[in-house]
């Protein structure tokens, strides 16, 4: 599903070069749910984006479904990730002028689905993930967990093929953050949705297929 060959990413800052990917080789199975973990600043959120078409790579190839993602024009490759990828950021990324019923929609607009249905769709997100009674909050009327939530729901309710998700449980205490790793391990098991999730948390973990460990932009470890 998702094939990463050789993969370098170089951050450049003035006269430095900071190495966050050095020589990354990785696939992904159809069907799979893989963990990344590792220390901060090991790499894991730029690998993530690598795979998920949000970041050039320097050197290296990415390919999802057989398509080498980075070989397309930048609109190709847009068109690309919202067909294939829901991505839900570490930092959330919600729009602030927005409520949270209107950002998770949002997905669903930009695919052109009818007003109706991409409310309900949205508001069935939002219930899945506990939120239904503050769809009308725009994100900083939320507390930081609650717009993690909203974040979530927004990278589910396209049902993604791909889901990609950076520290989706790090804002959340233990009962939420196992409802939601219930809910991903659904939609793999159940809708055979493929996803990469980074944790630092390693019972959650646990709770994936793989689990694969980065350091110093390495993969050092792999656990079947
Ligand atoms: N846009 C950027 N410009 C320059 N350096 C960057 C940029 N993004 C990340 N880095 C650096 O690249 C390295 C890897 O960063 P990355 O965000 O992938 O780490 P991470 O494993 O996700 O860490 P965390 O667990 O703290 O989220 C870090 O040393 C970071 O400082
Ligand atoms: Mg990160």
């Amino acid at each position: 599903m998702i094939e990463i060959k050789n993969v370098t990413k170089s951050y450049e800052m003035g006269d430095e070069n900071v190495l966050a990917l050095d020589g990354v080789t990785l696939t992904v199975e159809e069907g799979d749910f893989l963990a990344v973990t590792g220390p901060s600043g090991s790499g894991k959120s730029t690998l993530l984006f690598t795979m998920g078409g949000l970041l050039t790579p320097t050197k290296g190839a990415v390919s999802v479904r057989d398509t080498d993602i980075y070989g397309l024009h930048p609109r190709e490759r847009a068109q690309f990730r919202r067909e294939n990828i829901g991505f839900i950021f570490q930092t959330f990324e919600l729009l602030p002028y927005l409520t949270a019923l209107e950002n998770v929609m949002l997905p669903l607009s930009i695919a052109g689905i009818d007003s109706v249905e991409q409310r309900e769709r949205a508001l069935e997100g939002l219930s899945r993930v506990g939120l239904a009674k503050r769809v009308g909050h725009k994100p900083l009327e939320l507390s930081g967990g609650e717009q993690q939530r909203v974040s979530i729901a927004r990278g589910i309710v396209n049902e993604p093929d791909i889901l990609l998700a950076d520290e989706p449980t790090g804002n959340l205490d233990r009962k939420t953050g196992d409802g939601i790793i219930d809910l991903l391990r659904g939609l793999n098991e159940r809708d055979g949705q493929t996803i990469v999730i980074v944790t630092h948390d390693t019972s959650t973990a646990e709770e994936a297929n793989r689990v694969i460990n980065m350091i110093d932009g390495r993969v050092v470890t792999r656990t079947e």
